[in-house]
């Protein structure tokens, strides 16, 4: 029995805990020593276009005009062409800001490297996919060990925002919809970036982004307004935020460009002021998202753009990105007295405290050799190609149609618009990630040392692929999404496949050959025909680099698709939002009203297609004799969750523990159910293990619409199951 382990976060080193005192010394005596134009220069994120010419870089570098460097050509790069990296160039802006401005203060170079750098790692949705913190963790510390190599020592990620609609684009950025499964991602992740220490030459700052409710975007379209309460965003949208700050001492924070109630998110006093510096003592750096200082005069919520600059910097963004905002108007309106000097120090003091944490001022150059060393070696190719698999779905597998056995000598047809894709599959945010590079599923099929033989054809005809289906002994049939229709500025209104693939899987279908289609998507896309005519489904998302070969991998066996859906999958877009910890409403509910004709819909059944937590092994599993070992524990005491574990199947495989817990006698109407655990587990088969899950304050506890923390006494109800579908059987009373 293999159950990883993830180390608790707790008990790390972590030096910056431990470092704060060593730094302040030295921030205070430069920020005595700088000017109100360069205190207003480090709040200042500049981007290359922004410059007419190299000489006018090395200028303003030089009067302290800069604090930080987006590497990126485009507001959303991860979209557009791979921005060029030159690390020459930045090592001379870099000793520019050194040897040549007056005080000597480092540049910080910041991208966005969401899922990888060079070599490419699965979407964070596919990272959550696996239920397996160490997943986030290795994929964010490769990421680091290759960005930073080209110079790049802050992210901007881990995204937190919980999104609970398939339609949004940045469905593929978060950790899904789940509050405690993304809260333990965005440790993991930070630490991933961070490692122990940011200042060590292959870890960076993290950026927990975006702050907050973004993901709440109305009917799924990017940058538009959110509605949500103070309970929720206590309760569901700030805990991996929380998780991030506290237990991840992540460096930084990024704000959002939504409207909340009225409120910019980067004029937003009650989150940034209230709850991230006050309540929860945040002394890292709040920087905007890009053009959202400038676009709380687009909300109507300034009178212009400089008011616009006041609020953001009133309530807490200590850098702005690229608006150049603050460089125009801070000067003025500091002189003006409307901008605290405790404001503008404690700002400034948050972007040096960044540096100082990044270890800039100790190493701030490049070391141009490392980069021939460390990118898209054999080893990340490798982790990535692990964690890809890891992150896989099976959602049906008739009669064990999967794996197939690479040994036999069938023929199988392998076709539809991802065979031969490429780009795709490196998602959405492909940093310097090489489409050259990456292997196609053909090719991938190609090389997989099997005896099946492939029919294929590059003919991208239906009737030419529908050919093949009638020589062959097995379909697979690979339809998806391009990285086009995912990411920023991008949503969808019918969440379904892309024309033309659901018919042609009917095609396919008609022919009652062994099918088995392999979706490569950015978020759960139901497809109606999969459903009719599959035998078998994966979803396999953009899994980077090595999407293809880990898909050789779980179809012929070698891995496991040991993934379970972080988003419910809903049957239709009218459903949305559906999610499982939705509260309980009445009349829909009561049993006594049940001949009544209550119902959510009447055309559709409220049930999802897949819920939260899906996802089938190799084998299969049985879970029995969960005990409590309490029905009765006090305020302050634990009580604990048991539960049996065999492995029924006839090979070895991973499943997936999942312990739900409900609160239903509380001073609010909590979610009508919430994880508050998870274990992947790898057993033998007929092998059994005894699986426990603590029930703490931490998981009975919640916050009210103020962040103070609540526990209310009386009954809880408990279960532990394969999938939010589970029933909370167990009861427990807590005096
Ligand atoms: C996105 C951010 C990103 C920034 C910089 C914005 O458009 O919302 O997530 O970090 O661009 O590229």
């Amino acid at each position: 029995m293999n159950i990883p382990t993830f180390p608790d976060p707790n008990s790390r080193k972590n030096a910056i805990a431990e470092n704060t005192w060593k730094w302040e010394k030295r921030i205070a005596d430069l920020y005595s020593r700088m000017t109100l134009e360069e205190k207003i220069g480090q709040m200042n994120m500049s981007w290359f276009p922004a410059f007419k010419n190299e000489e006018e870089s090395y200028r303003r570098v030089q009067q302290g005009e800069i604090g930080a460097i987006i590497l990126s050509d485009t507001p959303w790069p991860g979209n557009g062409d791979t921005s060029g990296v030159d690390v020459d160039y930045y090592n001379r802006l870099q000793q520019t800001a050194v040897k040549k401005s007056r005080l000597g203060i480092p540049l910080l170079f910041g991208r966005d490297i969401i899922h990888g750098h060079r070599t490419i790692a699965p979407i964070p949705l596919a990272q959550a996919a696996s239920f397996d913190p160490t997943v986030a963790e290795a994929a964010a510390e490769l990421s680091a060990q290759e960005a930073t190599a080209d110079g790049v020592k802050w992210t901007f990620a881990p995204m937190l925002d919980i999104c609970r609609d398939p339609r949004w684009g940045r469905v593929i950025e978060p950790f899904g919809e789940d509050p405690y499964l993304a809260s333990q991602m965005a440790v993991a992740a930070v630490h991933g970036y961070q490692g122990d220490d940011p200042a060590a030459p292959d870890r960076m700052l993290a950026c927990a982004k975006h702050f907050a409710g973004y993901g709440y975007a109305e009917g799924g379209r990017d940058y538009d307004a959110v509605e949500i309460s103070r309970f929720t965003l206590q309760n569901t949208v700030l805990r991996p935020f929380l998780a991030a700050v506290k237990e991840g001492k992540a460096a930084s924070i990024m704000t959002a460009f939504h409207v909340n109630g009225g409120v910019p998110a980067s004029a937003d006093e009650y989150l940034l002021k209230d709850t991230l510096r006050g309540v929860w003592n945040f002394d890292g750096m709040v920087v905007s998202d890009f053009g959202s200082v400038d676009e709380i005069e687009t909300h109507g919520a300034a009178p212009d753009a400089r008011d616009a600059a006041r609020r953001a910097v009133g309530a807490g963004v200590d850098m702005e990105m690229c608006d150049l905002l603050y460089p125009k108007y801070l000067a003025e309106l500091y002189r003006e007295g409307k901008i605290d000097d405790a404001v503008l120090e404690r700002a400034v003091k948050a972007v040096l405290r960044g540096k100082f944490r990044a270890g800039l001022f100790e190493n701030p150059y490049i070391d141009t050799e490392r980069r021939h060393q460390v990118m898209f070696t054999a080893e990340n190719r490798a982790t990535v190609r692990r964690l890809a698999a890891s992150g896989m779905v099976l959602a049906r597998n008739r009669n064990h149609l999967l794996p197939l056995d690479p040994k036999r000598p069938v023929k199988i047809a392998l076709m539809g618009p991802m065979a031969h894709e490429k780009r795709s599959l490196l998602g959405a945010w492909n940093g310097s990630g090489k489409t050259a590079e990456t292997l196609s599923i053909a090719e991938a099929f190609r090389q997989y040392p099997s005896q099946a033989s492939l029919l294929m054809t590059d003919s991208q005809l239906a009737d030419d692929q529908l050919a093949l289906v009638r020589r062959a002994d097995i379909v697979i049939c690979c339809v998806g999404e391009s990285q086009e229709r995912t990411g920023e500025s991008h949503a969808l209104a019918k969440l379904q496949l892309p024309a033309g693939q659901e018919e042609l899987i009917e095609a396919v279908g008609e022919w009652g050959k062994p099918l088995i289609v392999v979706c490569c998507s950015g978020r759960p896309l139901p497809m109606t025909s999969a459903e009719r005519y599959a035998d078998a489904i994966l979803y396999a998302w953009h899994g980077g680099t090595e999407t293809a070969a880990a898909i050789a991998d779980v179809i012929f066996g070698l891995r496991e698709p040991t993934g379970r859906f972080p988003l419910t999958v809903p049957r239709h877009a009218g459903q949305i939002p559906l999610y499982y910890g939705r509260k309980i409403p009445g009349k829909v509910t009561k049993p006594f009203l049940a001949e009544r004709n209550y119902s959510f819909y009447d055309d559709e059944p409220l049930t999802p297609l897949y819920p939260f937590g899906y996802g089938l092994s190799y084998t299969e599993f049985q879970l029995s004799s969960a005990r409590l070992k309490s029905t009765s524990i006090r305020r302050g005491e634990s009580n604990e969750i048991a539960v049996t574990c065999s492995n029924i199947g006839k090979r070895s495989g991973t499943v997936v523990i999942q312990c739900y817990l409900r609160d239903p006698r509380a001073a609010y109407a909590r979610p009508g159910k919430e994880l508050i655990g998870f274990r992947k587990v790898r057993l033998q088969a007929g092998e059994n293990t005894v699986v426990t899950f603590s029930i703490d304050e931490a998981a009975m506890g919640y916050y009210d619409e103020n962040g103070q923390r609540l526990l209310d006494p009386g009954l809880f109800q408990v279960g532990v199951g394969l999938d939010s579908t589970t029933s909370l059987c167990l009861e427990f009373q807590v005096c």
